[in-house]
């Protein structure tokens, strides 16, 4: 739906002819609350998943609420898009929340969100002895997101997306700055962990996909900001990675990668799916310059402790290069040669 200031009358009456109806006014204000499959909706409103289904449809067709799939499941979400939101939002901000129905629904969204956290963190639980050695061996996550933030500096972040979002870590740092955040996964379990992490947080609104970094499902030149944060190392092809992430910054963007310096820790490879161990500042800029951005900065943090055992984090800062801005350069401690 093409955007518009104000809405027409035959969009205004389908708007309101969609949300007229009890069950389709409900799924609106729990959609509000943050996106939803169609089981967790099942669950809360007790009524039969083909009524639920049917109730979706007419939604999506008012294009009031928009639809993605993540494996077997499909989830939906309040749509940012078109006009015909901003014709039934006043409504839904006005509702009573001390509504007995409305009440009862959200205590019932509150269970289903706990039982998914469960299920989310009992699956990360089973990986997190593992995650905690490999965080002993380097720089603090604490210092790791100071460095981040330190290189983005305090240029205004519109569209962001976060490819191989895993836990949602970098959503949660970052959704704050941007207009529109959203978190690419090829893993199921994990997008649950980040959804179950990002309603904990209290952060609304972010869009999760399930998707392939080769192949992100989102059209050239949408993102101001690309976030891939220590995900190149599980890859295959990390050149590909980026030049698919230089597509999706709009001209002017950025992208901000994060992984590790070069390093001998072979049994990453075995233990923890690592296909690369670490890059060379020159290669990650070097990935960055073929796909038509220039390596701005780089930065290396040191580990925790001097030792061969010890992985050191890296940072690269990429800025399209098709529009000259003149976005602050925080204090680099290594430009690239
Ligand atoms: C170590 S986790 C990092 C997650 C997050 N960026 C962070 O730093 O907290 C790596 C993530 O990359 C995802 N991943 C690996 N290969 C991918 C691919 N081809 N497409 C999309 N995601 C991928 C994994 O599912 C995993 O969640």
């Amino acid at each position: 739906m093409a955007e518009r200031e104000a809405p027409s009358l035959d969009l205004t009456l389908d708007v309101l002819r969609a949300a007229a109806e009890e069950t389709r006014l409900r799924i609106l204000a729990l959609l509000a609350e943050g996106e939803l499959s169609v089981s967790d909706l099942t669950d809360i409103l007790g009524q039969s998943q083909p009524r639920i289904s049917r109730h979706l449809k007419l939604l999506v067709e008012a294009g009031l609420v928009e639809r993605h799939r993540e494996g077997a499941w499909a989830f939906f979400r309040l749509t940012d898009r078109g006009t015909a939101l901003k014709i039934i939002r006043p409504t839904l901000e006005s509702l009573d929340r001390s509504d007995p129905q409305l009440l009862e629904d959200r205590t019932r969204l509150e269970a289903v969100r706990a039982q998914r956290s469960h299920a989310a963190q009992a699956y990360f639980s089973r990986l997190a002895p593992e995650w905690d050695h490999l965080r002993s061996l380097h720089a603090p996550e604490a210092v790791v997101e100071a460095a981040v933030l330190e290189a983005l500096g305090s240029k205004e972040i519109r569209n962001l997306v976060d490819l191989g979002t895993g836990t949602g870590r970098m959503l949660q740092l970052l959704a704050p700055r941007a207009s529109r955040t959203v978190g690419l996964d090829a893993s199921h379990a994990m997008l649950s962990v980040a959804r179950a992490n990002l309603e904990k947080a209290g952060l609304r609104g972010i869009e999760l996909r399930q998707g392939d970094i080769y192949a992100p499902p989102f059209p050239r030149d949408t993102f101001d900001l690309v976030i891939i944060h220590q995900v190149l190392h599980y890859l295959d092809d990390p050149a590909r990675a980026i030049r698919e992430a230089a597509r999706l910054v709009a001209p002017g963007g950025r992208i901000l990668v994060v992984d590790f310096a070069p390093h001998k820790l072979e049994f990453l490879r075995e233990g923890q799916a690592h296909r690369r161990l670490g890059f060379a500042p020159t290669q990650v800029a070097g990935w960055l310059d073929e796909a038509g951005l220039d390596c701005t900065l780089t930065k290396e943090l040191a580990p925790p402790r001097k030792g061969d055992d010890q992985l050191t984090v890296s940072l690269w800062l990429g800025q399209d290069r098709r529009t000259m801005t003149d976005w602050p350069l925080s204090e680099p401690n290594k430009e690239v040669a």
